[in-house]
């Protein structure tokens, strides 16, 4: 029988011989001394070589080394497998292959940037409330200094329940509320959804969350609600972020002005989020209007205080790039799961 012939005999007779094999450890032992010991059947192939003609030594050399390779690396396999099985003392289980994987969830990109933004104002004393999502005319509107022909009571704007009754529109509301039931010092955050009958496009939805802010003590100056949101930008953005204050108009405080933050993307330089202005609109503030107190009968001679409303939103999509307000609300676990 020539070599070749004689290398594929052991091969076929190493495939049956793995085919019937158990996986005790002595099987594949007596295995293992068939083809491998000193006296296998593959030494006994290396003997063989020594007949057959030098030109041709080479490489039949090189068929009988795959075949012992080949051999070995299928009786390792064979054993290692079986090891496991009886080191864990569980015949059957197989402790060291990787369990079935259980989804994490994780946590909605809008509840991370509230729960930043309640974090930066607790640290600074403020308290956590929450007011109604359906209220009335008077603590969305009234109470807060905003007369029956203001833009804001349009119809367009609000969802009416009834006539007095609406989902409210801003967490301004949650002021009088809290000052209803509260004297001053008062020092407070208020998160929560508001509603708005808006068109629904990649800017705006019908429902989005604000945070509202109420301080209420005696002598309480700009310059303290400057600061404290000048700070609240720094923790929020970066300790680099340079905040402005633009003179603006609600009915609820006065003086009023809208806080921007230098642009976090080209650093104030100009780009195309900051619409080559280097700036960006984070929230809306003021020194609360003397009106607004006399709504919840604080003496307005008497306290003095700031407010401020901030969209979650707005903050979460400069934060993390998010180009379509949609996609927040849409469930999509695409885009959930890069958060
Ligand atoms: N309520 C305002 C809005 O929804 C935001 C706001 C502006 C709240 C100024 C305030 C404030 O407390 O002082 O647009």
């Amino acid at each position: 029988m020539s070599i070749t012939d004689q290398i594929q005999k052991v091969r076929s007779e190493f495939r049956t011989d793995l085919a019937n094999l158990s996986s005790e450890n002595e099987a594949v032992d007596q295995i293992r001394i068939k083809y491998l010991g000193r006296k296998g059947l593959v030494a006994t192939l290396f003997v063989e070589m020594g007949r057959v003609d030098t030109d041709e030594r080479p490489k039949m050399g090189k068929i009988l080394n795959e075949l012992k390779s080949e051999i070995t690396l299928e009786i390792d396999g064979f054993s290692t497998a079986d090891l496991k099985l009886t080191d864990t003392d569980a015949s059957d289980v197989d402790f060291t292959l990787p369990g079935d994987p259980i989804p994490v969830g994780s946590i909605h990109p809008l509840t991370q940037v509230m729960e930043e933004i309640k974090s930066i104002f607790l640290k600074l004393g403020f308290s956590l409330v929450y007011g109604p999502e359906i209220d009335t005319e008077f603590y969305n509107f009234e109470a807060l200094n905003i007369p029956k022909h203001h833009p804001a009571r349009d119809m367009q704007d609000t969802f009416y329940i009834s006539d007095e009754v609406l989902l409210r529109t801003h967490t301004s509301d949650t002021q009088i509320h809290f000052m209803e039931n509260n004297t001053p010092p008062v020092r407070i955050i208020a998160p929560g959804r508001v509603y708005r009958n808006e068109d629904v496009s990649v800017r705006s939805y019908c429902l989005f969350h604000q945070i509202e802010g109420l301080y209420v003590d005696k002598t309480v100056t700009f310059a303290e609600l400057k600061g404290t949101l000048d700070y609240f930008a720094r923790e929020l953005f970066g300790k680099d972020v340079k905040t402005r204050f633009r003179p603006s108009y609600f009915p609820f405080t006065e003086p009023s002005a809208e806080m921007d933050v230098s642009c976090i993307f080209c650093k104030g330089k100009g780009c195309s989020i900051c619409k080559k202005t280097g700036w960006l609109e984070i929230l809306g503030c003021g020194m609360v209007d003397p009106e607004v107190y006399k709504s919840v009968k604080y003496d307005p001679d008497k306290w003095t205080g700031y407010a401020f409303g901030l969209g979650i939103e707005r903050i979460a999509m400069l934060k993390y790039g998010v180009q379509d307000i949609r996609l927040f609300y849409s469930g999509d676990i695409r885009f959930l799961r890069q958060f």
